[in-house]
């Protein structure tokens, strides 16, 4: 595998950093498994192999109603890791320090629509619900849609204790019925794009949400910035042991021919139960970004930085930005 310089650790350190993680290393517990360590200089940590083997042991078969009937998107296998990420997670997902800036990026996205109270939403990836809600709120018809039922049970209880009317529903975006629906449809902070497996699985969902726009709706989304890993430097990282966000990564590192980041998490769930999950997401940079979604039919794609509750056309991207923020105009 071709590898940046993200394979050194101080580098390592940084990138989690910016993501919210804290990082830390692998080490036998007393009891032979494994326990979490927070001292990077400390020796003997396992390797990623031996986090992977260990997950591999432990990951279940699943398949869905959908994939037993042959129509899901996906054959019989593993449970993806952003299937066992979310699973029982929705009362530790909304302190996450990257889900603080919501009103801001509301503030954003309503101002992209022109303040038009007529537009229907979609929301994919919708998670706990954070936009769709603080859009109901603003007067908006929003459905949000999610494969985790954990981060969708808490999202249907938030809009109830708020009586907002929104509609949230179980679905793959890699396989939405959705055809000429909506003005907008949101995508944010990872919000299925850049997660999935394979390349043709991420770019499925772009097409299923160029089909759910009505011409000249708009697709607003944040997504993980290819320019990162290119261009970041190593330096500044010695505050990074500092607790940020609920999981924590073990091992990282970026293959250059595929674009993708490869991690090792450590979280523990809403029951306390810890779990170790091998993650791998794609980074795109933006010219495959403005060539995808214009042979989706597009007719413009803006790309800028994105910062935490600060969208903004004023923000040009750089190679600072971990991630970008992109507005696409349907046809
Ligand atoms: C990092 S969270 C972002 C949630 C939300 N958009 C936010 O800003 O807080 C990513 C979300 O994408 C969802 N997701 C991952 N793959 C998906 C897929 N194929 N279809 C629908 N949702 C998916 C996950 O369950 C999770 O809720």
């Amino acid at each position: 595998m071709l590898k940046t310089h993200f394979e050194d650790e101080s580098n390592v350190h940084k990138w989690r950093k910016l993501r919210g993680y804290n990082s830390t290393r692998l080490t036998p517990d007393k009891e032979g498994g494994k326990a979490m360590e927070d001292d990077l200089e400390s020796s003997g940590g396992y390797t990623t192999c031996s986090v992977l083997a260990w997950l591999f042991a432990h990951q279940e078969c699943q398949e869905s109603e959908e994939e037993k009937e042959g129509k899901g998107a996906r054959t019989h296998q593993m449970k993806q890791w952003y299937e066992e990420l979310f699973e029982n997670y929705g009362m530790k997902y909304d302190n996450e320090n990257f889900v603080q800036g919501t009103i801001g990026e509301c503030d954003f996205i309503e101002k992209e629509i022109g303040h038009n109270k007529a537009a229907r939403i979609l929301d994919i990836g919708c998670g706990t619900g954070r936009h769709s809600i603080e859009l109901a709120k603003r007067g908006y018809k929003v459905v949000g849609i999610d494969l985790s039922e954990s981060l969708l049970k808490r999202a249907k209880e938030k809009a109830s204790e708020r009586n907002l009317q929104i509609v949230f529903e179980k679905r793959d975006a890699r396989s939405l019925p959705f055809l000429n629906e909506f003005n907008l449809i949101i995508m944010i902070c990872e919000g299925a794009f850049p997660l999935m497996e394979t390349d043709e699985m991420n770019f499925q969902i772009l097409r299923n949400a160029a089909k759910a726009l009505l011409p000249k709706g708009k697709l607003i989304f944040t997504t993980l910035n290819g320019l990162f890993p290119l261009y970041h430097s190593v330096k500044d990282f010695l505050d990074s042991k500092t607790k940020e966000g609920n999981a924590k990564c073990v091992s990282l590192s970026f293959d250059l021919m595929t674009f993708r980041e490869h991690s090792a998490l450590y979280v523990e769930d809403d029951f306390g139960n810890k779990k170790e999950l091998q993650c791998n997401e794609r980074y795109y940079v933006p010219a495959e970004i403005t060539w995808l979604l214009k042979t989706l039919n597009f007719k413009t794609v803006d790309i800028y930085g994105a910062k935490l509750g600060a969208f903004s056309r004023n923000d040009k991207l750089s190679t600072e930005d971990f991630e970008m923020l992109i507005i696409a105009e349907k046809q």
